[in-house]
């Protein structure tokens, strides 16, 4: 048996028809499969690739934290650099408030993290979460996960949870004191890249600050450059009690985190103690590529090159087949109007002879595809990979 087969029959599989690309190599914004094709990556891991595959920096910290020592012992017991540097330089580049970073395996366990956390420290059990949100696939992360069709199955879930219409000022006055957290995606990714209005999510803040309810943002896609500034509540003007961070945090490697104020934080250390316990959160190796990609970040002033970038991609995608692009950053969301046309082109542009194009669908837009490549793309990069759309758009 091939690979791919050994694949299918050995490895678990969540999908009938998976992409089964079979990667023997992907370096920058480029995937190589083990015949030997290139393909732009437009997905880059679903915002994780933030700094391209394997930077030289992140490389060279991971070579050397595997020659100082692996896992150690379980979270929180002993002190280790990588560790302890990381959380530093994101409490300098965070505001004053988000102080306190607990590191994590995965996003959704730092989602989980701070439902228990808002929990804990308001002694309050309601959770207000939006429609259309997707904050990972755990049952607590499911439980707040804004869509039935991918909840049902596994009910029941938490009770005291309820839904509401991202944007909308309808439901606000169910934040109240009983309320523990407002937990939101900054932006809306899963749902096809939905930036909030700014003045909903101020209002949403200060009713949060007005009843002690918490407010928690999920930037585990938003975060590190990608919407064209370091943290994209940074748009907004309004900054949650909870941060969470995933995805790009970890430079390649596994790692998530929910950040606060170290007051709310302490809240975990007494009644019980060990609050939230994670034997691999905050592994070394993980922290150490992770420290290395945020230096990446902003000493290459990544963020800073987002805007341009993002013009380019959507003065290139014009064709009368795409019906809207949704942007926010070097994060788009590109709608061909059903999920028919949308796969056909997908399988297209993968399949592309010379140059495969990467790119996949929104869980809950799914008649759109992701444009959300490494923020290191080039523009010679951005302009192939869209001729390439736009040729296979004109032969569909
Ligand atoms: C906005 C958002 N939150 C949370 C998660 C969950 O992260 P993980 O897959 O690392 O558990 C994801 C993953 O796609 C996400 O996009």
């Amino acid at each position: 048996m091939n690979q791919r087969e050994l694949f299918l029959r050995h490895v678990g599989q969540t999908s009938a028809a998976p992409l089964s690309l079979e990667i023997a190599k992907a370096t920058g914004c480029r995937l190589f499969d083990t015949a030997g094709k290139e393909y732009i990556d437009l997905i880059g891991g679903i915002s994780v690739a933030n700094t391209g595959h394997r930077h030289p920096a992140i490389i060279e910290a991971v070579k050397k934290q595997l020659d100082q020592y692996l896992h150690v012992m379980v979270y929180g017991e002993v002190v280790q650099s990588p560790q302890v540097q990381y959380a530093k330089l994101l409490a300098d580049y965070l505001p004053a408030q988000l102080n306190s970073v607990y590191f994590t395996n995965s996003g959704a366990e730092a989602v989980e993290g701070a439902m228990k956390l808002a929990k804990r420290y308001t002694n309050r059990t309601r959770i207000i979460a939006a429609k259309n949100s997707y904050h990972g696939s755990t049952q607590g992360a499911l439980s707040i996960l804004g869509d039935e069709y991918w909840r049902n199955a596994y009910r029941p879930l938490l009770p005291d949870i309820l839904h509401i219409d991202y944007n909308s000022y309808e439901w606000l006055h169910e934040i109240n004191e009983s309320t523990a957290c407002v937990i939101l995606e900054t932006v809306q990714a899963e749902g096809g890249i939905i930036a909030p209005q700014a003045d909903w999510l101020q209002t949403v803040r200060k009713k949060c600050s007005e009843t002690g309810a918490l407010l928690v943002l999920d930037e585990i896609q938003a975060g590190f450059g990608r919407t064209g500034k370091l943290w994209g509540f940074e748009h907004f003007n309004v900054v949650p009690d909870i941060l969470l961070l995933g995805k790009a945090l970890g430079g390649g490697m596994p790692l998530g985190a929910f950040v606060s104020d170290r007051n709310i934080m302490m809240a975990l250390t007494e009644n019980p103690v060990l609050g939230h316990i994670t034997t691999f959160g905050g592994h070394p190796v993980s922290c150490a590529a992770g420290l290395a990609a945020l230096k990446v970040v902003l000493d290459e002033q990544l963020a800073e090159t987002v805007a341009l970038k993002e013009e380019l991609f959507k003065s290139l995608l014009t064709h009368p087949l795409i019906k809207n692009i949704n942007s926010f950053g070097l994060w788009m969301a590109v709608d061909m109007g059903t999920f028919e046309l949308n796969k056909k082109l997908i399988d297209t542009i993968l399949e592309n002879e010379t140059m495969g194009v990467f790119t996949d669908w929104f869980l809950f837009a799914a008649s759109s595809f992701r444009i959300c490549p490494p923020l290191t793309i080039s523009e010679a990069e951005i302009r192939e990979a869209c001729s390439i759309i736009i040729n296979a758009l004109n032969n569909l």
